[in-house]
């Protein structure tokens, strides 16, 4: 289904290309770069270095981080990188330069945007040497192999958005010693293995991990996480919502676990999320009644519990809920509804097709009423 899937295994640099890099890269014993920079010929930076002049010594780092990313770069095609040349790397396309916050009269480089580029080539060793980046945003590129360890030295990194590329391998932990990170966007590229329970001890703002390879089920821990966004959409997670969510009440505005192979029952806590908004577990295998505690979540608009396996009765507390616009409960085996759920009004919308609701029209067949899948528990 992922069109990268397919893709991905094109372009991996060369194994010979990532043998004499690493050597490079001991011989210059990043990051103290600066020590050897006049004896070393790094790919011709050092060398075209050693005759130009920069503002400050961040400046220069930032300009071998640059100049090792630009030979890391097999295309460009809209030429986002074509003037990262010279010394003046505060005026390099999708390189933006802010004061120090340590010195505001030394300029550093805090911001890297590159969105949209359509990109390929992987992300180098060197760039853990932009030590003043607040922003990093590569979406919609073609970026992949994996995050370097060297992101450790981002310390003050806030916002980190990969997504839309062909990252690959496991989870990237290194942004778990990021002590900065707010906004964590790796959606939509290839990692897989485990979510690991630290990020949800993290204190983000928004975490978006949807549209990759991620399995194992969703941490215990995850009421931990202040996040205000969660989308954990098509991933292959299983396992159960954890009751721990109630614990996000006071934060979380939005959650998209849509398509995550989820089993077990909404959990009752679930109503202890006043702040929520939107609601979306469709596309899983969840079973059970819907929690009359759904009735406490008052803030919800968009709730979206279709293509599961609900049972029971649609309680009116939850078609009465003040902001509902859209409530769709479709594809599951309800046996009944309030009369308030089919008589919604005012702009608002609620879809309860293809349930076993006797005086509903466009309802599952007798004989999908009774099989299997519409038993309440397995
Ligand atoms: C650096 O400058 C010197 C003297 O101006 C020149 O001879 C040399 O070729 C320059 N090196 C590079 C790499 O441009
Ligand atoms: C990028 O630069 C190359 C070489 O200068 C040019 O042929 C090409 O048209 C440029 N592409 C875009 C999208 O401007
Ligand atoms: C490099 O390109 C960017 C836009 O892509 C532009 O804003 C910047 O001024 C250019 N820098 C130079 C030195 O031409
Ligand atoms: C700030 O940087 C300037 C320019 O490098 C330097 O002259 C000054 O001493 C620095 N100030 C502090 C407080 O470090
Ligand atoms: C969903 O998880 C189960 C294990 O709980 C697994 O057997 C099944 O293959 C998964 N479904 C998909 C579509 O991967
Ligand atoms: C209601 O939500 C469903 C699924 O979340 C969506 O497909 C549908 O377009 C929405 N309807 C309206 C009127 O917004």
């Amino acid at each position: 289904m992922n069109p990268s899937a397919t893709t991905s295994r094109r372009r991996r640099p060369s194994l010979l290309l990532f043998t004499a890099f690493t050597i490079a890269l001991v011989a210059l014993q990043i990051p103290n770069v600066a020590a050897g920079e006049n004896d070393v010929d790094f790919k011709g930076i050092v060398r075209d270095a050693r005759n130009l002049t920069f503002e400050n010594p961040s400046l220069r780092r930032a300009y071998y981080a640059l100049q090792s990313w630009k030979h890391a770069i097999f295309s460009d095609p809209f030429n986002f990188t074509a003037n990262w040349t010279g010394a003046d790397v505060c005026s390099y396309g999708g390189v933006f330069c802010a004061p120090s916050p340590s010195n505001a009269s030394v300029r550093v480089v805090a911001g890297i945007d590159l969105n949209h580029g359509d990109i390929a080539g992987y992300l180098p060793d060197e760039l853990g040497l932009l030590t003043d980046l607040a922003l990093f945003h590569i979406n919609s590129n073609r970026f992949c192999g994996v995050v370097p360890d060297t992101f450790k030295k981002l310390k003050v990194l806030f916002e980190l958005d990969l997504s839309n590329n062909r990252f690959v391998g496991g989870f990237p932990k290194v942004v778990l010693s990021l002590p900065s990170l707010k906004f964590l966007d790796l959606r939509f590229n290839d990692f897989e293995g485990g979510v690991p329970t630290q990020i949800f001890d993290k204190d983000l703002d928004a975490l978006f991990l949807n549209d990759n390879r991620f399995r194992f089920g969703i941490p215990a821990n995850l009421g931990n996480s202040p996040v205000s966004v969660l989308v954990l959409a098509n991933n292959n997670l299983g396992g159960c919502i954890p009751a721990s969510i109630g614990k996000m009440g006071k934060t979380l505005n939005e959650l998209i676990l849509m398509n995550d192979n989820l089993t077990g029952c909404l959990p009752p806590q679930i109503g202890m999320l006043k702040e929520l908004t939107v609601f979306d577990v469709s596309f899983n295998n969840l079973q059970g009644p819907l929690p009359a505690e759904i009735s406490r979540m008052r803030s919800l608009e968009q709730l979206d519990v279709a293509h599961n396996r609900l049972t029971g009765v649609v309680p009116a507390t939850v078609c009465q809920l003040p902001r509902l616009e859209n409530f769709t409960y479709s594809f599951n085996y309800f046996t009944g509804e309030a009369p308030q759920c089919s008589r919604f009004g005012g702009g608002s919308v609620a879809d309860g097709k293809q349930n076993c609701i006797p005086s509903k029209s466009n309802q599952r067949s007798a004989k999908e009423c009774a099989s299997d899948d519409a038993k309440p528990y397995d």
